[in-house]
């Protein structure tokens, strides 16, 4: 797996996009908004020059990096890549029509895997002329930091291209976690009623944002409590997931969404990325106020 095709250059494709360079393969990173590519440039620069100033990496490694890593505007470009990782839009029919173009271009023997957080992969692999090529890797965000890599077979997916994912994050250094393609997976179930819940507690009146942060961090010994993890991962995204995963769990009320997020995703205070979700932020992410 050494050359690696990334289509969507937001947060999670860009953060993948450095996983890949860093561990040495030919990336390219495709997004259909230039501006999307520019910054995702810039950000790597910036996350690079902080890991040189901090004595993590010299100059060279900063420079190998970035020169593994090219930024293109046409899906076709992606044509060799031995693996593409799609970390688009949440949205079943806009990733099967990606899927269904991309496989036109690409080796027979290529995978092509989804970076979903909520969506079946049966589905997304049901577009596809092999849907046996296709197969989940969920990163978290973000992912350079975080080790866990969920791996998700469809029922489609082959044990061949199963095991060579496997392999192939194993050797980018990421801890894999094997699991069926259900809502939600592992990681992203368990943290439904934790958000969820953490929202009833404030649309009941009990507690504040700021309170309940505080409150888990300070006790649950979590980096972020539950509000921050939200604005850092993206309104519009963590609803977006609730829903999908309520309704794929047949309206099950454990995972029910809340009007709170989804008020705040429908008026674009989606988080850091906006500078404002349920706090402000600065433009270099502190907050600003609640
Ligand atoms: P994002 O909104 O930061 O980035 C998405 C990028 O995809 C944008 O730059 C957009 O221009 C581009 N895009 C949209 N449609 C496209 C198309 N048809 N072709 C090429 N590029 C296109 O989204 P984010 O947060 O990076 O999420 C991407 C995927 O990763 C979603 O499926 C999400 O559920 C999943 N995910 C998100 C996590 C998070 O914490 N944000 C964590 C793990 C998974």
């Amino acid at each position: 797996m050494k050359n690696i095709g990334i289509i969507g250059s937001g947060t999670m494709g860009s953060g993948i996009a450095q996983v890949a360079a860093t561990a040495g393969c030919m990336v390219k990173l495709y997004d259909t908004k230039q501006e999307a590519l520019d910054k995702s440039k810039a950000a790597l620069e910036k996350i690079l020059n902080r890991l040189v100033q901090k004595g993590r990496i010299d100059e060279a490694e900063k420079n190998r990096i970035q020169g593994n890593i090219s930024y293109v505007d046409a899906l076709k470009d992606l044509g060799d890549s031995d693996l593409t990782i799609e970390a688009i839009v949440e949205n079943l029919e806009i990733k099967q029509k990606v899927f269904a173009e991309l496989e036109t271009y690409v080796s027979d023997t290529a995978i092509i895997a989804s970076n979903t957080s909520s969506l079946s992969i049966a589905s997304i692999a049901s577009a596809l002329q092999k849907p046996e090529r296709c197969i989940g890797i969920h990163f978290f965000n973000p992912a350079p930091l975080m080790k866990l890599v969920e791996v998700i077979p469809a029922i489609q997916t082959s044990k061949e291209v199963l095991q060579t994912v496997t392999k192939t994050i194993s050797d980018w250094k990421k801890v894999v976690a094997v699991a069926k393609d259900t809502p939600g997976f592992i990681v992203n179930r368990v943290a439904r009623p934790f958000y969820g819940e953490s929202l009833r507690i404030y649309e009941e009146g009990i507690a504040d944002f700021a309170t309940i942060d505080n409150a888990l961090k300070t006790l649950g010994n979590f980096r972020m409590g539950p509000f921050e993890l939200m604005d850092f991962i993206g309104n519009d995204v963590n609803y977006t997931v609730t829903e999908t995963v309520f309704t794929a769990f047949y309206y099950d009320s454990r995972y029910k969404p809340s009007f709170t997020q989804k008020r705040l995703s429908e008026a674009g205070y989606l988080g850091r990325k906006t500078g404002k979700g349920y706090y402000d932020y600065d433009e270099n992410g502190r907050v600003t106020s609640s």
